[in-house]
């Protein structure tokens, strides 16, 4: 008898932290609170860096604000890194929402391409611009956020190589703000003229657990 007040607690519990638990991932209609927030941290991050990329480059008269601005640069670059790492592994352990009902075969092949190339490019950018870092003659060591020194990537250093890791940092850089910005659009397209919900599973966390998902009490 005195046993089930404190049964009764363990029960709610239970249920409060498994409420939390399927928030914080995904479900096969919705994301999760883990994924909304790598999301839009990466999205939001990986926007401002391509321009702050640009800006290291146009900046070539002031040399002092150039160095501070490639300092800040591959700091936010290492970041983004780390972020996609962490990111790619939670995709990897969890479930993937099915498309939005409504949604056609060749519309649902389209994002799925588009999420895996962006998802590379979140981690093949930053390499690319860890490559530059680790070739470059200059030898301008890299101190993420002025506090950790990240050593360089062992590849041979020359200016042709420099040039290379640049050249093919700029073009991919470029190329997936091209593509966010399509995949922006669509999100919004969806949201706004097909009314289906898009944009706003982006910004609800899952509360769906799905049949099956509970753990036994
Ligand atoms: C997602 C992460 C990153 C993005 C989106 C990005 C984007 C860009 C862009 C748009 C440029 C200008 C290219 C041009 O106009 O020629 C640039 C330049 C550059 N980035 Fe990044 N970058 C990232 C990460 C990094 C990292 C991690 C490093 C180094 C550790 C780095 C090092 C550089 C350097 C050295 C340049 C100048 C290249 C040159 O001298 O031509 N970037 N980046
Ligand atoms: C303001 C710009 C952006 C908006 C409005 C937006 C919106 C969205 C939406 C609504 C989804 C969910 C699609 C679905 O339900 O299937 C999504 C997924 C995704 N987005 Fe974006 N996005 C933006 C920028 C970016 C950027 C810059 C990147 C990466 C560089 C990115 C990478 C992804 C990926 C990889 C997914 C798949 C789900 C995941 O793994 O998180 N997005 N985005």
């Amino acid at each position: 008898m005195r046993l089930r007040p404190k049964a009764a607690s363990l029960n709610r519990n239970r249920a409060v932290y498994w409420k939390n638990d399927a928030m914080l991932r995904n479900s096969r209609l919705s994301y999760g609170l883990v994924a909304i927030l790598f999301h839009w941290a990466i999205a939001i991050l990986f926007l401002g860096q391509i321009g702050l990329g640009y800006l290291t480059q146009a900046t070539a008269d002031d040399p002092r604000l150039q160095f501070n601005l490639y300092q800040w640069h591959k700091s936010v670059g290492f970041l983004i890194l780390l972020l996609a790492l962490l990111r790619l592994g939670w995709a990897l352990s969890g479930a993937k929402p099915k498309p939005v009902a409504g949604t056609s075969v060749s519309e649902a092949l389209a994002a799925r391409i588009a999420h895996s190339t962006l998802l590379a490019m979140t981690i093949l950018v930053p390499l690319t611009g860890w490559a530059i870092a680790s070739t470059s003659p200059l030898m301008i060591p890299s101190f993420a956020f002025n506090l950790v020194l990240v050593p360089d990537l062992p590849l041979a250093r020359s200016d042709e190589a420099e040039a290379l890791w640049s050249n093919i940092h700029a073009v991919l850089a470029y190329a997936s703000g091209i593509l966010a910005a399509a995949h922006a659009g669509a999100a919004l397209y969806h949201q706004f003229a097909r009314r289906d919900g898009t944009l706003m599973r982006m910004f609800t966390p899952s509360r769906n657990t799905g049949p099956g998902k509970r753990p036994a009490p």
